[in-house]
């Protein structure tokens, strides 16, 4: 989901406002009718990028330390050898700031203070601290385009006197340390209090200011000032003018603040938001970004950035490191990501659900990969990286609607494509999705925000010691409920699988990152698919920190520059040629399903993946 103006929330549960579906294998044309090109990056990617494997920590329902019913870092703290066993060396912690959760988090009250239930700021650099010592980087989650309506800044400037619409400055401010800053155009603030939003959604009555003013997203997140890409009526500020750069700079004094604590980078929430109506493209949304990381790469240079964005031809140009394929399904139109494992409208139903990964959907994945290819090609233009997920906060998870084996399969495409992975919480080890009454603003995402399953044998299976009646949700009662101590005593468990395949992605230089990527088979009339992963020709640059050590534990010194690796998601046994490069004695480095090499081919029987190398 992002930009509330002009995306719907997934899932269907919003209705359409424009296809974001392309059904063109060419690079898009611009209105010019000139192929686009996406600019190569101004400011080098991060090189622990190349290795960074993922896991999407949601604070509340993680682990709770001090029995009051809701995770905490102290908690997160407590799990890193968990999660870095698992193989994930990089985190994405949801926000864990003061806030009034409206949003869960989402509406920032305090960008520099961590949120009380999550601990203190000292828990969150201990956390910072204890990744690094770990190899691991932490990226946090930034939220640029609105905050909480409980905000000091909000609240100054709603007061009715302009000369009350001051705040003291939240991190270090060069030219003035101490002085109060005028806010009064921090927000998107209407010239009278019965004026309209110009389309944008708008609030009225609230405050003592005349005026009303403007949203982002829910009715407590008021939209931050970026500005105006055409300016229409007085009170609409220029893009990059002086109103909206000021905004700019307090962002940057936030991800200052963070990053100088020891933040290795931030996933950034509705990046497309911030400049209102701006044009096809988002070109006024693009400079604002551009002038962000103009100030703040050259003073943090390993710092990575993600954007919730969803269109990498755009998020790229504006500099971010990595976007990702967002989850989405308009009116049941899917994009390219949903194709794959969310392509129903009954989303706890295994019958019906045409997603490739379901067994008896029958579907290629051809239509795909005529989405994916060219916003992929687009991002390695760049230099950037397109990243896959196995689900998030805002996204259902898959089970109970696939069975574990579909999602081993899954599994072994989503850890094994370009750009980074990011595994959510939980689904390492088959969580499911609860119909659940909604929570802090979460609707039908709460039912995927559920507790940690740990241990069957523990109170809340151990995700915490408070009453059940105290949790922030309640943990899945079923007496099968998947936790981690079973899924680590079963062999064949989808934790195990999950593990085989991240620690096979460690060190491999044909499964960084930014490894080659070429599709060896994808029939539109059968379920195969099959690609080559490449080692880049040059030698890959080893990071200094972290993962460095890792890459020279974990990788083995003649691991092969090329792999192929294959799947059939289907029901009848499929074949594919093997392809050249993949050497004259080809073994199979990882199966499951009894995949085999017959004749130049591979068998790939039902249900079953495989990596040749
Ligand atoms: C996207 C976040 O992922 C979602 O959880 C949140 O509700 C909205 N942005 C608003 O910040």
């Amino acid at each position: 989901m992002t930009d509330h103006t002009r995306h719907a929330q997934t899932n269907g549960s919003e209705p359409p406002r424009e296809s974001p579906v392309r059904h063109s294998r060419e690079p898009r044309r611009d209105k010019h009718h000139n192929i686009r090109q996406t600019a190569r990056r101004r400011f080098p990617r991060p090189a622990w990028l190349a290795y960074a494997r993922f896991y999407e920590v949601y604070p509340q329902s993680f682990a709770d330390t001090n029995g009051d019913g809701i995770g905490d870092l102290p908690g997160v703290l407590d799990r890193l050898d968990y999660i870095r066993e698992l193989g994930c060396n990089a985190l994405w912690l949801n926000p864990c700031f003061d806030s009034p959760f409206r949003d869960a988090g989402y509406d920032v009250r305090d960008y520099t203070r961590v949120a009380p239930r999550y601990g203190t700021n000292d828990d969150l650099v201990a956390l910072f601290e204890a990744a690094h010592e770990r190899g691991m980087h932490v990226l946090l989650d930034l939220v640029p385009g609105h905050t909480s309506e409980e905000h000091a800044w909000f609240r100054a400037s709603a007061q009715p006197d302009p000369a009350d619409r001051t705040v003291l400055p939240d991190g270090p401010h060069p030219e003035s340390p101490d002085s109060p800053i005028d806010v009064s155009e921090r927000y998107i603030w209407t010239d009278s209090w019965i004026a309209g939003g110009d389309g944008l959604p708008f609030i009225g009555g609230e405050t003592e200011r005349d005026g009303t003013y403007i949203l982002n997203f829910f009715k407590c997140q008021p939209a931050l000032n970026y500005g105006f890409a055409h300016p229409s009526q007085p009170w609409q500020k220029p893009a990059l003018g002086p109103d909206a750069l000021a905004t700019c700079e307090a962002m940057l004094d936030v991800m200052r603040f963070w990053l100088s604590r020891g933040a290795d980078g931030f996933r950034v929430d509705m990046a497309d938001s911030l400049v209102k109506h701006d044009d096809e493209g988002k070109p006024f949304t693009i400079r604002t970004w551009q002038y962000l990381f103009s100030k703040i790469r050259p003073e943090f240079p390993e710092a990575a950035f993600v954007s919730e964005w969803g269109r990498p031809h755009e998020s790229m140009e504006a500099g971010f490191d990595m976007d990702f394929y967002l989850d989405w399904r308009w009116g049941g139109h899917p994009n390219g990501y949903n194709l794959l494992l969310r392509n129903t409208d009954t989303p706890l139903l295994h019958e019906g659900d045409a997603s490739y990964f379901n067994t008896d959907s029958g579907t290629s994945i051809a239509p795909f990969l005529e989405q994916y290819l060219p916003q992929l090609r687009e991002t390695e233009r760049a230099d950037g990286l397109f990243d896959l997920i196995t689900c998030n906060h805002d996204t259902l998870r898959t089970a109970p609607r696939l069975t574990e084996r579909e999602r081993k399969v899954a599994y072994g495409m989503l850890l094994t494509m370009p750009g980074c992975p990011f595994l959510y919480y939980g689904d390492e080890i088959g969580m499911r999705y609860r119909p659940l009454p909604t929570q802090e603003g979460g609707y039908t995402r709460t039912g995927s925000r559920t507790p940690m399953q740990w241990d069957s044998g523990m109170a809340n299976l151990g995700f915490s010691t408070a009453p059940a009646g105290q949790l922030y949700l309640p943990v899945d009662p079923d007496a099968d409920a998947p936790t981690v101590a079973d899924e680590l005593a079963r062999q064949d468990s989808l934790l195990n699988w999950a593990h085989t395949l991240l620690t096979l992605r460690t060190g491999r230089a044909a499964l960084t990152a930014d490894a080659g990527f070429a599709v060896v088979a994808a029939p539109e009339d059968g379920r195969t698919f099959a690609y080559l992963r490449t080692a880049a020709t040059v030698a890959p640059v080893w990071p200094a920190q972290g993962i460095a050590a890792e890459a020279a534990i974990d990788a083995p010194a003649d691991a092969p520059a090329v792999m192929l690796i294959a799947m059939n998601p289907g029901r009848e046994t499929e074949y594919v040629e093997l392809p050249d490069g993949i050497g004259t004695s080809p073994s199979i480095a990882l199966a499951l399903g009894g995949p085999a090499v017959e004749d130049g081919r591979l068998r790939l029987p039902p249900q079953s993946f495989a990596i040749v190398e």
